[in-house]
């Protein structure tokens, strides 16, 4: 009997079974298999749909990751079953317990409902409440409900909430796409007269958008599209939709917005129901979701109620996060106001609202009574860890709870480490995921902003597709992306666009174009979203390269650069070290690469031959302009240096040699601060690491001092946040205006801690291999990575103890893994299973006799001994001021070093410096 386990996990599409109101008639399918014996491989599977009768479908074939829908389309509202079995050896598996698939409603024609919308109800009227009657039959066996809104909507079907959506149909570029959602009210429904519901808040389509005061940017009516689909017994499906038959009537939601919040009258009833326009909207636009809906993914208690130095009451939840607080109130009078402001941080002990900038975010509630009950304001959203409360008397802990709201995506990355900050830090990066991760991918959660910012996804991306599985949720805001870059390739520089500037095209950000589809491919293996985008794509990159002109240099004209380089002032991002040229022209070689790359996967050879050759032009371009034959890259910038190794844009072996040292030194005279913004941040450890140096991308990842990584989990940061000094070790707020605490795009490290010092990568496109890759380190004892790819569940582990490494690797079925085994001079392949190795490890070596500076501040322990007694004897404040005083002596004995930094003023305290670093290097 061989071992062979049934297949689980069936996906159609990038959605996990079972799956309601899907958009496509032939979705393709994918499937894992828990266990299989060491010599077992795919060979065939069969696919048996069920849509009355059931039909077999055997296809020879290894692939088990996105393979074509073997039947015949499915039609609207049809549902399958679909079961799977797969084959290697000979044998046959098990049936894979039946999933279940129902198509949406895919043509316009489905639709017989309208939008229908309030009369009388502009920006800043109360919020709507569109109702509908809909007389049904007996004898109901299934009953759907598709709906979406002009707004943000909360559905109820007799006065039950239908479905656990928030902020339903969530944001899309409205004018090209909305989405529509599909729920199943079976058991809500009854024969005779059903009422249906839906209260309406502004959301992103009518309320406040971005940070230029801009509202109504879609529309300035809100409506609702409602359609009630109910199959009886017999066979017939009896369709009620919203029509000119609906009222409308106003909430006790006086007031409502994304970023100011909500305030209601609980005194309120419903005003008198009057009637509805029927609006003539355009139904070609409706679409169906990709990914998951924004749900409640949590709910937080609260940690702490104190008393500010002002006297405010103040609830400390414990975790920065996105969603609202609710809260329980009783004993109050009727017209008594209960206020929560919101904040993520304190200074001086009161709530740090500037970041804010103009939200409000301020829920406010009037009580109709002293009865308990329980305020919530499901139309609006906060970035927050704290809250401060007035209007309640005697408040308690347990009556507040935080609500944590975002994409409900499966979680399926995760790392840990001997290292306590290293944690916290990855920790943070998830929650900043959750927290930017509310629909669309957003630079911020909190201040009037919270757009689609594209560079910022774009240098996240890789993070956050180890993490949470982003196929669906990326490929919807990618169609976005696409329907909104304009004419002429030029991508906005924020998705949905609410900024609309003429031919925005920016380095790096616009590159989400092309890197984001790229990265997706990568980790799910989806050659088809490839296909899709590639038109796109190379919009983009000719966009580019007609920036660029003849001589293949895009410069001059606006760019972000390096945003938000920590050596640049608060009050100027812009003044970032990397020249914007330098980084400008990178990425057009990139691009043009990448795009060169997907029309090879897609099977267009003369595409990729001719983005090939774009890039190989521009990286010759490159390299006559911006770097030397020594390996020098212009402005002689981290970010820089780390863009032109890691994206092949110096020629030859002894440049990127050299460019890797000379990347290094400036490592090291920076004092391990990090001194990359959003475009070199994600390279630099990988740039250090392959250049030869990963201790020193250790140390840069490990510092504590600011600026770094860790810095702000030392100042008690549970995100991460958008500078690296977001809060100055004072204790206050950077004075700049960009100063948020949950910004993910300098967490986009976290790709590096998973593939490096974890050691877990995709080779082949969606983890078909697996590179295992782990530098080992005398600065952790261990560290582990686990990842669900779609083939099942991968992980890396390793432990260092007693001078030995034990090296433990997870393949699932369907995959196999190339893995650097510590001794081993070439990598080891091994199937699917768990794999272990245990190796010596070379521990740190003694510290050269005779060492030169540079090889003094890389011998780790003796550098720290030598900087400890350089602030004892008060030469120097700190590491950083002594590293700052290196840049010109690193080659110089190290014996010198004292006279270097003192600049030779012979003081007795240089003289008591000089005897300790005789002393160290006696030893
Ligand atoms: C956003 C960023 C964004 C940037 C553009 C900021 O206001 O918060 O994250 O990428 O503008 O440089």
């Amino acid at each position: 009997m061989s071992n062979l386990a049934a297949p689980t996990s069936l996906r159609f599409e990038h959605r996990a079974a079972p799956v309601l109101g899907l958009g496509t008639a032939t979705p393709r399918l994918s499937w894992q298999v828990a266990a299989a014996d060491a010599d077992y491989a795919q060979t065939a599977y069969e696919v048996e749909i069920t849509t009355g009768t059931a039909q077999v479908y055997t296809v020879q074939s290894p692939e088990q990751v996105l393979v074509p829908w073997p039947g015949d389309p499915l039609t609207s509202r049809e549902s399958a079953q679909v079961r799977v079995r797969v084959r290697g050896n000979g044998d046959w598996s098990d049936w894979s317990r039946p999933a279940t698939v129902e198509v949406g409603l895919l043509g316009s024609d489905d639709w017989t409902a309208r939008f229908v919308s309030p009369r009388d109800n502009s920006h800043g009227s109360p919020a709507p409440l569109l109702a509908g009657v809909a007389d049904l039959p007996d004898g109901i066996v299934k009953a759907r409900l598709y709906a979406t809104a002009h707004g943000v909507y909360l559905p109820e079907l007799n006065g039950e909430r239908v479905g656990d959506e928030e902020l339903a149909p969530g944001w899309t570029a409205y004018q090209y796409r909305l989405r529509y959602q599909t729920y199943d009210v079976t058991s809500l429904v009854r024969p005779g007269e059903n009422r249906l519901e839906f209260l309406v808040g502004n959301g992103w389509y009518r309320g406040r958008l971005g940070f230029q005061d801009q509202k109504e940017v879609y529309g300035n009516r809100l409506a609702v599209l409602a359609q009630l689909e109910v199959t009886t017994a017999d066979g017939q499906v009896h369709t009620f939709g919203s029509d000119d038959t609906w009222t409308s009537r106003e909430s006790a939601v006086l007031a409502d917005d994304l970023y100011d919040g909500q305030r209601t009258d609980l005194r309120r009833t419903p005003g008198e129901p009057t009637s509805v326009d029927v609006l003539d909207a355009d139904l070609g636009l409706l679409v169906a979701p990709d990914g998951p809906p924004v749900r409640i993914t949590d709910v937080l208690p609260a940690v702490e109620i104190s008393a500010s130095p002002s006297g405010k009451t103040l609830i400390d939840f414990g975790q920065n996060l996105v969603g609202r607080v609710r809260l329980t109130v009783r004993g109050g009078a009727a017209g008594d106001e209960v206020v929560l402001r919101h904040a993520e941080v304190l200074e001086h002990g009161e709530l740090g609202v500037r970041p804010l900038r103009t939200a409000k975010a301020t829920d406010s509630y009037i009580l109709a009574g002293s009865d308990e009950v329980t305020l919530d304001s499901p139309l609006t959203f906060h970035g927050f860890r704290y809250a401060e409360v007035t209007g309640v008397s005697d408040l308690r802990k347990e009556d507040l709870e935080a609500i944590v709201v975002g994409s409900d995506l499966p979680r399926t990355g995760w790392f840990d480490s001997s290292h306590a900050l290293l944690n916290r830090f990855h920790e943070n990066v998830v929650w900043g995921m959750r927290g930017n991760f509310v629909d669309v991918p957003t630079d911020c959660p909190q201040r009037d902003e919270r757009l689609g910012w594209t560079g910022d996804i774009q240098v996240f991306s890789p993070t956050a597709s180890f993490l949470f599985d982003t196929a669906g949720f990326l490929t919807n805001w990618l169609a976005d992306l696409s329907a909104e870059q304009q004419k002429d390739g030029s991508v906005p520089f924020v998705v949905p666009d609410v900024l609309k500037n003429s031919a925005p095209a920016t380095a790096a950000w616009g590159d989400a174009a092309t890197i984001v589809p790229w990265v997706i491919y990568e980790r799910t293996g989806d050659a088809g979203l490839l296909a899709r985008q590639l038109p796109s794509m190379r919009a983009w990159v000719d966009k580019m390269a007609d920036l660029a002109g003849d001589d293949l240099l895009w410069s001059g004209g606006f760019q972000f650069g390096d945003w938000l380089d920590p050596t640049a002032p608060p009050e100027n991002p812009f003044r970032a070290k990397a020249d914007p040229d330098v980084l400008a022209t990178a990425h057009l070689a990139r691009s043009a690469e990448v795009v060169a790359k997907a029309a090879e996967v897609v099977g267009d050879a003369d595409l990729a031959r001719e983005y090939a050759d774009l890039a190989a032009r521009v990286r010759q371009a490159f390299a006559a302009e911006y770097t030397t034959e020594g390996g020098r890259v212009l402005s002689d910038a981290t970010t820089n240096y780390a863009l032109a190794l890691q994206w092949a844009l110096l020629p030859t072996e002894s440049q990127r040699e050299r460019a890797g040292k000379r990347l290094a030194d400036l490592v090291r005279t920076a004092g391990f601060r990090i001194s990359t913004g959003f475009v070199g941040t994600p390279l630099i450890a990988d740039a250090l690491a392959d250049s030869g140096h990963p201790d020193l991308a250790y140390r840069l990842l490990l510092q504590t001092a600011c600026p770094s990584w860790l810095y702000s989990v030392t100042m008690g940061a549970t995100t991460v946040w958008e500078r690296y000094d977001s809060m100055l070790p004072d204790g206050s707020i950077n004075p700049g205006q960009m100063t948020s605490f949950n910004h993910y795009a300098l967490g986009a490290v976290a790709d590096w801690m998973h593939r490096r010092v974890a050691g877990l990568a995709a080779g082949d496109p969606g983890y078909r291999t697996i590179v295992v890759q782990p530098l080992f380190t005398s600065h952790l004892t261990a560290a582990s990575a686990k990842h669900i790819t779609p083939y099942g569940e991968a992980a890396v582990a390793w432990t260092r103890s007693d001078g030995e490494i034990r090296l433990s690797v997870t393949v699932p079925v369907g995959s196999r893994a190339q893995v650097a085994v510590p001794g081993e001079s070439e990598p080891v392949e091994v199937g699917h299973g768990t794999h272990e190795w245990t190796a010596t490890y070379a521990e740190t070596p003694a510290l050269p006799a005779e060492p030169t500076v540079r090889q003094l501040i890389d011998h780790e322990s003796s550098w720290d001994t030598f900087v400890a007694a350089a602030v004892e004897t008060e030469v120097v404040a700190d590491d950083g001021e002594l590293a700052a005083r290196l840049e010109r002596y690193l080659d110089l004995p190290a014996s010198q070093l004292v006279d270097a930094i003192s600049r030779r003023d012979f003081s007795p305290a240089a003289q008591a410096l000089q005897a300790k670093l005789d002393a160290l290097l006696d030893n």
